[in-house]
């Protein structure tokens, strides 16, 4: 008879105790702990280690390279470093809604010559069926089980003994060695565990669906997020078609590279060429509108800035922004109010991120001002010009990271002259450009060029 031993975890954290607490020793959240009862087998745990090691030397240990499974989706096998690593265990995150399971679907849908399973504890068949169809183009041999008990997922995987599982979702299997509902962090802990050592002993590849709770965290996140091979995050705004696929940890390649997406009525699009795609809806003759140059890891995507300045009706002016931070947005007017002698203390401000995109590359803040200050003396900045560069508190105007790459970019998609910080300009060889670079160091030499 096995025997029942409770213990408590931190929703958050994962950090155990042998007693209730209000408060997290460990990541100090409040009211995050939870009851766990776990069926303890003669004192051990059910998922197996995966046999007795000894100290190996470094040159005696070989290894055979097995090919990856390329998933015949440019953006997801730039984001997992070159296809799926046999035997490992990936994470895909993100919110609920935002297209985690149309990613893997589609995925699964277009992997040629392998065999499939992709589990589902959130729909039946018959649903994920209906949005294959929709979809399009089966290439594999896809199985599909709405299951969501461990064991039994075990057992399917070994009599079909498919190359690649999907689990959707993390939250929704239940393992019967613990007694805490789904979607617990001791739940989740343990599954996790027992499809890593299925990865781990069978060299299937496992790819797991994650929900990502309000603030942004994965549900028991540091849990899983240890065991993992890989983290990808799956973001974006629901209302808007684009989504961004981020490596958050990538033991198989760089957490640089990102995937860019368009959530269509017949699945995801990849989107090879974003800047083009967010640059090709602008009209040259509005004022408020300015070009960013940013950078997501390594590759850079060109973004518009659009703002609106108007007199403030009621007492206290509006401040409001989407797809850039707040506080970030009332630092800069604060600078060009204080340092550059613009009176928009009495204005309502909004800033907007065209596309849905956010933006957290410093180098946009420039393009912000100049967004701002274009809307509040209502001359629109020419279409040919992009900025890219940090504002200090002094109002001077700092350098950014990649100027070369982001200048190239900006030849490449037909722009003419871009305003970049002068102490990025020093380390440039500016004749070898063909658009004319224009270094400033101060927001008021920029706002000259821009407004004269
Ligand atoms: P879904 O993949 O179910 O999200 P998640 O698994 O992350 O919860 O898809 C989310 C939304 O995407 C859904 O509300 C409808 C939309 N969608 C499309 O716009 N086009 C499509 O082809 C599909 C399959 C979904
Ligand atoms: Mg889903």
């Amino acid at each position: 008879m096995a025997k029942a031993k409770t213990y408590y975890s931190c929703r958050e954290c994962g950090y155990q105790s042998s007693s209730w607490l209000g408060r997290c020793p460990e990541c100090g959240k409040f009211g995050t702990f939870e009851e766990e009862a776990v069926h303890v087998e003669s004192g051990k745990r059910k998922v197996e280690s995966t046999g007795q090691a000894v100290p190996k030397l470094l040159q005696d240990i070989t290894y055979s390279h097995t090919p990856r499974i390329g998933t015949h989706c440019a953006e997801l096998d730039r984001v997992l470093g070159g296809g799926i690593v046999p035997g490992s265990l990936l994470l895909l995150g993100g919110e609920p809604g935002i297209g985690k399971s149309t990613l893997l679907l589609q995925t699964a849908l277009a992997i040629r010559d392998r065999r499939l399973l992709y589990v589902s504890g959130e729909e039946s068949e018959q649903q994920i069926k209906m949005r294959a169809d929709r979809i399009g183009n089966a290439e594999s041999e896809l199985y599909l089980l709405a299951e969501t008990d461990v064991q039994r997922i075990l057992e399917h995987v070994d009599t079909l003994k498919p190359d690649l599982l999907i689990v959707d979702s993390i939250q929704t299997v239940t393992s019967s060695d613990i007694e805490s509902p789904a979607g617990s962090v001791g739940q989740i802990r343990q599954s996790t565990a027992h499809f890593q050592h299925l990865a781990k002993t069978t060299g299937i590849p496992v790819l797991l669906i994650g929900h990502i709770t309000k603030d942004g965290t994965l549900a028991g996140p540091k849990v899983m997020e240890h065991i993992v091979d890989a983290v990808l995050q799956f973001e974006g705004e629901r209302q808007h078609g684009f989504r961004i696929l981020r490596a958050l940890k990538n033991r198989f390649g760089s957490t640089a590279e990102i995937g860019i997406f368009e959530m269509l009525a017949d699945g995801l699009r990849e989107v090879e060429n974003p800047s083009q795609v967010l640059l090709s809806q602008r009209d040259e003759t509005l004022s408020g509108t300015a070009v960013c140059a940013t950078l997501e890891g390594v590759r850079p995507i060109f973004i518009e800035v659009q703002s609106l300045v108007s007199s403030a009706v009621y007492g206290t002016p509006q401040r409001n922004a989407s797809g850039f931070d707040l506080r970030r947005l009332n630092l800069l007017l604060a600078v060009l109010e204080k340092r550059c002698g613009f009176k928009l203390g009495a204005k309502d401000v909004f800033l907007n991120i065209a596309g849905g995109l956010r933006v957290i590359d410093p180098a946009i803040d420039l393009a912000v001002a100049a967004a701002v200050l274009s809307s509040n003396v209502d001359i629109p900045i020419p279409s040919d010009v992009c900025l890219a560069a940090e504002i200090g508190l002094s109002g001077e105007v700092r350098p950014v990271s990649r100027v070369e790459q982001r200048i190239a970019e900006a030849d490449r998609l037909g722009f003419k002259r871009i305003i970049i910080s002068k102490y990025n300009a020093r380390s440039l060889d500016l004749r070898r450009h063909r658009i004319e670079v224009v270094p400033v160091s101060l927001v008021e030499e920029a706002v000259r060029t821009l407004f004269a």
